[in-house]
């Protein structure tokens, strides 16, 4: 009896509170277990605690200066460009990708390197990951309310400093709130889950000597697949911006077979205004791309966002823009302010 009692202190709270996975830095072997169904907690969990060859997955942050001029993404990637063809090796699958955009350059600086191991715990909600060897890490805080990437990396990446976030977004899943229960998937095979679809940002770098540093928009999300992503997604368009009190988060795509799939999110002055995975519609014009997002209430959220930095690209597949974004509730008052947008298009391919 003793000794079961002082199990139970000594082992619940480890359990419900922290637990950490360890990654090795190549590719696992055996199949991986994949989460698509959401808990009660642990929202920015890993979704995915063996990466073999044709699964993956990667916490993503950015942020950006509220007229666009600057921006940093941090991606820390588990996945072998078998499963996701933008990384860097079929075996090593622990890449920490770090870009930013200065109004000297769109890019100022693009490196990758990788861990010889990565370890991933939870607390509550929030997540915390190192990726040993690259001076990366990332921590959040149990409510999500907070999250931290400390970049630590004066040897291998020439680069020191942090990217601190304060939400001013609720977490929210494709087609939902964060709620127990709720579908993960943004499309067959595909899991996202955003942690923060904005904040206020203050990042502060020092790279090779020089200092940077701005205030803005922050955003956190993870992405995860059992299968390869290019056999998943065939065109993908995402992105999220912020526009007075408002903050957007808009994703619509097509599978493989064509099938279309969206997801819009937004909130007001911290709460939730709308998120439902339809009535998004994200269309290419001359300048960039005009974004409606259908509310509850039947009006249309319209912005347009303008490529006006391209900030990654490869083969034409895969572009990543930073820019303005001007919009508002059609026939209400209109914003002006800035977004990032992701697309891939694998049918161009
Ligand atoms: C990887 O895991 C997935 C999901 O369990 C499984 O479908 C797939 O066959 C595994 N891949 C390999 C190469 O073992
Ligand atoms: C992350 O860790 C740093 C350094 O220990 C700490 O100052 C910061 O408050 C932490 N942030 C969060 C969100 O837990
Ligand atoms: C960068 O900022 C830090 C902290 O404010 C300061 O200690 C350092 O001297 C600055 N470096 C340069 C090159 O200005
Ligand atoms: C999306 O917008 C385009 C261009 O305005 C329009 O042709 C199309 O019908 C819209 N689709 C939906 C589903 O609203």
């Amino acid at each position: 009896m003793f000794f079961q009692s002082l199990l139970s202190l000594a082992l619940v709270p480890t359990l419900i509170h922290a637990t950490t996975v360890t990654f090795p830095p190549t590719v696992g072997l055996g199949t991986s277990d994949v989460q698509y169904i959401s808990s009660s907690s642990t929202f920015d969990s890993l979704k995915i605690s063996n990466v073999n060859s044709t699964t993956y997955e990667w916490y993503y942050f950015d942020a950006i200066s509220d007229d666009g001029s600057y921006s940093v993404v941090a991606t820390f990637f588990v996945a072998p460009n078998t499963a996701f063809p933008f990384t860097g090796s079929p075996t090593m699958t622990l890449e920490v990708l770090l870009s930013i955009q200065t109004p000297d350059s769109d890019v100022f600086y693009l490196n990758g390197v990788f861990a010889t191991s990565a370890q991933v715990s939870t607390d509550g909600d929030g997540a915390s990951g190192v990726w040993e060897g690259t001076g990366l890490s990332f921590n959040g805080s149990s409510d999500m309310s907070s999250y931290q990437v400390v970049i630590d990396s004066a040897a291998s990446m020439g680069v020191t400093g942090t990217i601190s976030m304060q939400s001013i977004a609720p977490a929210h899943y494709p087609c939902s709130a964060n709620e127990a229960g709720a579908t993960m998937q943004l499309m067959p095979n595909v899991g996202w889950a955003n942690a923060i679809p904005d904040s206020q940002a203050t990042v502060q770098l020092e790279i090779n000597g020089q200092n940077i540093s701005f205030t803005g928009s922050g955003y956190h999300d993870m992405n995860w697949g059992d299968i390869p992503f290019e056999n998943a997604v065939s065109t993908w368009h995402w992105g999220h911006g912020r526009l007075g009190p408002y903050s957007l988060v808009w994703f619509d795509g097509t599978s493989q077979d064509g099938t279309p799939y969206t997801s819009g999110y937004v909130s007001m002055n911290g709460a939730i205004v709308d998120t439902q995975c339809s009535g998004v519609n994200v269309t290419a014009t001359s300048s960039g791309f005009d974004i409606e997002i259908d509310l509850a209430d039947e009006s249309v959220f319209q912005a347009q966002f303008s490529t006006d930095h391209t900030l990654l690209s490869f083969d034409g597949v895969y572009f990543r823009w930073s820019g303005g974004l001007v919009g508002g509730i059609s026939g209400g008052e209109q914003y002006t302010g800035s977004a990032m947008f992701d697309e891939f298009d694998f049918t161009s391919s």
